[in-house]
């Protein structure tokens, strides 16, 4: 639903007009260079909302990330990490065994916010946990000086585009892997591109380390119980000793399992609230997956284009 462009105000489209604009994309949809950055119509009406409207209370967590880096695993982590007092990791009522990991943890700007203001945030209980793709300088008027915590999730773009190849490739056929990868190249795609979105998360965890925890996907396959109780850390919900000696840290991790996860009918049917099915977001997961799809020249592009964006950034893929 972010990437229809009815619902756009009148000072939204007064904004519009005066922004630079792309190709149009594999939908058919053009995107819109909004403070550097690449968007739908719909999300620069959402950001506009959230900017206006969300403030940030000292106990939120924000997810962040580019769409296919591991976002709804790390929703789900975050999730039963948080509620583990309240939902046991082996719960049969666990909330994650019966509902997709997004409508459980929402994007502020590809659903909360699309239209307008958003009824029952302030309601709802502590912790609040929401998401974004955003760039993080998009955030930051709403969460002012406050404590809150942000996590970004980082994964190696060349699995990324191979991983939004695939989903595109459910939307439209023979969707061709050579426009993705100019699209990637030029950088006009959606929360777009690296060097504005990847980079800002980056530089603030550098110089904000309490504020910003960046994480890597590939780190997460690799050591997953290390990873995930460096998350329960940055939190302040560290596991105790008892937690870890019970078996706590790998409970939660076989629950938010993608092997788990995919297989549940609530994952294999239903929509999300952000207008995509919830069996989309499952598919192979792990490290490596473009070698069986680009070409060495394709990689060889792609490498070229990350080098030169993340040069002396300290950021390596
Ligand atoms: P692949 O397409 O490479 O398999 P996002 O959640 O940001 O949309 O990213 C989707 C990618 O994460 C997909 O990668 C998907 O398979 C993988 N993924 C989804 N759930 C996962 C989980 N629980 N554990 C590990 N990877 C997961």
């Amino acid at each position: 639903n972010f990437m229809k462009d009815d619902d756009v105000s009148q000072e939204c489209k007064n904004l519009i007009s005066s922004l630079p604009t792309s190709d149009k994309d594999y939908t058919g949809k053009k995107l819109y260079n909004y403070q550097g950055s690449w968007f739908y119509p719909n999300t620069i009406q959402a950001i506009l909302n959230f900017q206006k409207h969300f403030r940030a209370r000292d106990s939120d967590i924000i997810l962040a990330s580019l769409p296919k880096s591991g976002t709804t695993w790390l929703k789900a982590l975050v999730f039963a990490v948080v509620h583990r007092n309240k939902y046991a990791p082996n719960l049969v009522s666990h909330p994650l065994l019966s509902d997709n990991p997004h409508n459980l943890v929402r994007f502020l700007e590809v659903d909360l916010y699309v239209k307008n203001q958003c009824p029952g945030l302030e309601e709802l209980p502590s912790p609040r946990i929401f998401a974004t793709h955003v760039p993080f300088q998009k955030l930051r008027e709403s969460l002012r000086d406050s404590p809150c915590k942000v996590v970004y999730v980082c994964r190696n773009i060349k699995d990324v585009l191979v991983s939004r190849w695939h989903f595109r490739s459910k939307i439209v056929s023979n969707y061709s892997l050579e426009d993705m990868i100019n699209e990637y190249i030029k950088g006009a795609y959606f929360c777009g591109p690296i060097e504005e979105q990847v980079l800002s998360y980056w530089k603030e965890s550098l110089v904000n380390s309490n504020l910003v925890l960046f994480m890597r996907y590939e780190e997460m396959i690799e050591k997953p119980v290390a990873q995930v109780m460096r998350l329960a850390d940055f939190l302040g919900c560290s596991f105790s000793e008892e937690e870890k000696q019970s078996g706590m840290v790998e409970k939660i991790l076989e629950l938010c399992s993608l092997g788990n996860l995919s297989n549940l009918e609530a994952n294999k049917i239903g929509t999300s609230t952000c207008g995509i099915a919830h069996h989309a977001f499952f598919r192979k997961g792990g490290v490596g997956d473009w070698k069986n799809h680009l070409t060495d020249e394709m990689a060889r592009k792609i490498n070229e284009m990350v080098e030169k964006k993340l040069e002396g950034s300290g950021l390596k893929f």
